[in-house]
């Protein structure tokens, strides 16, 4: 089964052809960063006048890239949830027009499920069950995923997520939008023991996350060294906020092995493609004998054929979508 996959949630257009949920035929990724990177982040209204531009033309390389035509494609899927609104309705409308102009079927696709898909990609025999932690700019999710399509939400950030806390630090210590790999780079060269940043929990959630206290401790200690004159070590800070970052991921995955008898661990998102995470995560594994997956660099970030990979799931289990489908933006611990 062919799917066309479209995904417009945040800063990135993307049109992709997925194959039974597992081959990627094809895919095609505008980033808008460079449209954004003035501003220091994503600037909605602009984001979706850009995904408006690029959402055809975009369609129409992934068909030619593909060798296909629309009548060789068997449905049509689309992010609908979470993400930014004016964004999101950009791919839902242009999907919605597409299916019901070609007479397929529609798929609606949770962005956070489509993260986790990414590794059906990579990973051709994993299936579910496992404990999945999606960390990106705009999510820190652990999930228990039963099947395909049944998630269970574990713990959840309870402010900023992961990637938001990469990109304001880097954005402050004058680093270009966004930060989060250029963050990584600088912690390898850092002492991750030089400055002690706080390990923030949640009183009776304890897997939930937060990340605004410890982006604002390093905000201040930045602005704190600013204002005495001191020059700031950023390798240093760089490598101990990630070390902060991965105390706090450690911690939650730590309980959850031993909670919930883990055998199975998928890393999702865009901030899985640090370095340091990566590391930290998969020793974790190692010791507790839990097979980890991780997705490749090029799956990490936002994109279409995570979006057709996990819509072919989402098919055999019959959730369908018609041209009612409405964006919604709600970030929370429904991954439906
Ligand atoms: O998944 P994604 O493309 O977008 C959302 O769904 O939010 O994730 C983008 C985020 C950005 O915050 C970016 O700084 C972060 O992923 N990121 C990283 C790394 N590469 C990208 N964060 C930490 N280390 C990296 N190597
Ligand atoms: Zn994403």
């Amino acid at each position: 089964m062919k799917i066309l996959a479209i995904e417009s949630s945040c800063d990135e257009t993307s049109a992709a052809i997925v194959e039974d949920g597992r081959k990627v035929i094809s895919c095609k990724i505008l980033s808008q960063i460079d449209i954004h990177k003035r501003f220091g982040g994503v600037v909605p209204e602009i984001a979706s006048r850009a995904h408006i531009e690029a959402v055809s033309s975009l369609t129409e390389e992934a068909l030619n890239e593909g060798n296909l035509t629309l009548d060789e494609i068997d449905a049509i899927a689309v992010t609908y949830r979470p993400g930014l609104v004016g964004a999101l309705l950009v791919g839902v409308n242009f999907a919605k027009s597409l299916a019901y102009a070609c007479h397929k079927p529609l798929i609606k696709v949770n962005h956070i499920r489509g993260h986790v898909a990414a590794n059906y990609i990579a990973h051709p025999h994993l299936e579910p069950p496992f404990l999945a932690l999606v960390i990106s700019g705009g999510h820190t999710s652990l999930l228990k995923v039963n099947s395909f399509c049944d998630y269970e939400t574990v713990g959840i950030t309870r402010d900023d997520a992961a990637g938001e806390a990469f990109d304001k630090v880097a954005r402050v210590m004058g680093i270009g939008y966004p930060g989060g790999a250029e963050m990584d780079a600088l912690a390898k060269i850092g002492d991750k023991n030089s400055i002690v940043f706080p390990r923030a929990s949640v009183k009776d959630a304890p897997y939930d996350f937060s990340y605004s206290g410890l982006k604002t401790a390093v905000v201040n200690y930045l602005h704190n060294a600013e204002q005495k004159g001191e020059e700031v070590n950023k390798e240093n800070v760089a490598a101990s906020f990630t070390a902060s970052v991965c105390d706090t991921i450690e911690n939650r995955l730590n309980h959850a092995i031993c909670d919930f008898k883990i055998k199975k661990m998928v890393l999702a998102g865009g901030v899985s493609a640090n370095s340091h995470i990566r590391a930290c995560v998969e020793e974790l594994c190692r010791k507790n004998k839990v097979d980890l997956y991780l997705p490749p660099l090029s799956l990490c970030s936002d994109n279409a054929a995570m979006i057709g990979a996990q819509a072919y799931w989402e098919f055999l289990g019959g959730n369908l979508a018609d041209i009612t489908l409405n964006a919604n933006p709600v970030n929370d611990k429904f991954v439906n």
